[in-house]
């Protein structure tokens, strides 16, 4: 037991040292050309991926709420993958899909369990989407995987992905201002998403054709159950990537405004998915912005939804290092 403990603690040490960091090669998405369709063969497998293409550019018009085969109707809105997932779902710190593959098994404190990647897709269907699981074994969900799978090539397992996931913001340590989030809303966004915040759809309502400015609240978008309701996660999306065209090279807004605009877009009214107090069973890794019940550290219901953050992040720093303790302990005994 002992000479377990002191392997693994030299495990550590070694692996700070530069000879053994090639174990976990870091790579990086930004300049990175991402692997192109048109390379893809002419087989079963190039069909699969440019299924899973137009699935997630045109996911309204092949799995929305308004296609015409109701059996197919499996996203709850017009939206596409790609409204959060941009340029095709490649560019850095828009949760790029580049190296996805590589990252799947994966532990997932939402479900406290290792999910699948196609588990991960249907995340983003029933909360992002706001609509039902796709069957594992639909060839929908394969050309999604078939589509991540093809845009990670070249990405080993282990890798260290700069761009990866979204850029996060420097919280503010303070509630989000909403009165300052509806100025800088009506300055920066409302001219695309509309004032209404209902965006601009492509065509008319039941042509299943979608949005050109997605809708940030209201029925027609991602549920309470979603990523994106994460004042974090939005603050951190929107710094790097909106008003449209913005990357992380050059943000617009400031890290409070992107704080308080995140706040003013995620006060407004949403579809609620039902049974989210059986996300993050674990409790103890529940994110600190996961505006739902039940609150495990006895702060408000408010605190959690707008700030301040940083309290509540020391709080869960302190439960967690508790919590490893404990079980060092106890596997020493
Ligand atoms: C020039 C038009 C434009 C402006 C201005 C703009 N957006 Fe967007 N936004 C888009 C488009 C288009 C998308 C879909 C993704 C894409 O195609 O790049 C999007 C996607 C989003 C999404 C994710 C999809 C959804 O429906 O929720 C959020 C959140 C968002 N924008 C928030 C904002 C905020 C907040 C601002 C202001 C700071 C803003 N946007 C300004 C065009 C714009
Ligand atoms: C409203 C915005 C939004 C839309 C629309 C959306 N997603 Fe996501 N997705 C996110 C966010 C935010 C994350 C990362 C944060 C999280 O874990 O919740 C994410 C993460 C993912 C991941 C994991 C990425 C990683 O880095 O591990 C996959 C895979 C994924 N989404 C697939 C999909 C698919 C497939 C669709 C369309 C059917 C979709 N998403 C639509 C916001 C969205």
């Amino acid at each position: 037991m002992k000479a377990r403990i002191v392997a693994s603690s030299l495990g550590l040490l070694l692996a700070a040292t530069p000879a053994l960091a090639q174990e976990a090669p870091t790579l990086s998405l930004i300049d990175r050309p991402a692997p192109s369709l048109d390379k893809l063969p002419k087989d079963a497998y190039g069909d699969l991926v440019r299924y899973g293409h137009e699935l997630t550019t045109r996911t309204f018009a092949v799995i929305g709420p308004e296609v015409q085969e109701r059996s197919m109707r499996f996203a709850g809105n017009n939206l596409a993958c790609t409204s959060c997932h941009q340029n095709e779902a490649t560019k850095p710190y828009a949760m790029p899909w580049v190296g996805v593959s590589a990252t799947f098994p994966q532990y997932r404190a939402r479900e406290d369990a290792i999910s699948s990647v196609e588990e991960r897709v249907n995340g983003c269907m029933e909360r992002s989407m706001n609509g039902k699981a796709l069957p594992l074994e639909s060839r929908e969900m394969k050309a999604f995987a078939a589509y991540i799978h093809y845009m990670s090539r070249g990405v080993p397992v282990g890798a260290k992905v700069e761009g990866a996931g979204a850029k996060q913001i420097k919280v503010p340590d303070r509630r989000a201002d909403l009165v300052a989030g509806e100025a800088v809303y009506a300055r920066n966004c409302a001219a695309c998403h509309g004032v209404d915040g209902q965006g601009q759809r492509r065509g008319k309502v039941g042509d299943a054709e979608g949005y050109v400015f997605p809708p940030l609240w209201g029925k027609d978008t991602f549920n309470n159950g979603a990523g994106m309701n994460r004042m974090l996660t939005a603050a951190a999306f929107i710094r790097h990537n909106m008003p449209q065209g913005t990357t992380h090279v050059a943000p617009v807004l400031s890290d409070d405004e992107a704080f308080d605009v995140a706040g003013y877009v995620l006060s407004k009214s949403r579809p609620i998915k039902a049974g989210l107090e059986n996300d993050f069973p674990a409790r103890w890794n529940k994110p600190v912005d996961a505006a739902f019940p039940p609150y495990v550290d006895g702060a408000s219901a408010d605190q959690h939804r707008y700030g301040p953050y940083p309290p509540l992040m020391d709080l869960a720093r302190q439960r967690a290092a508790a919590l490893k303790a404990a079980r060092d302990a106890a596997a020493m005994r």
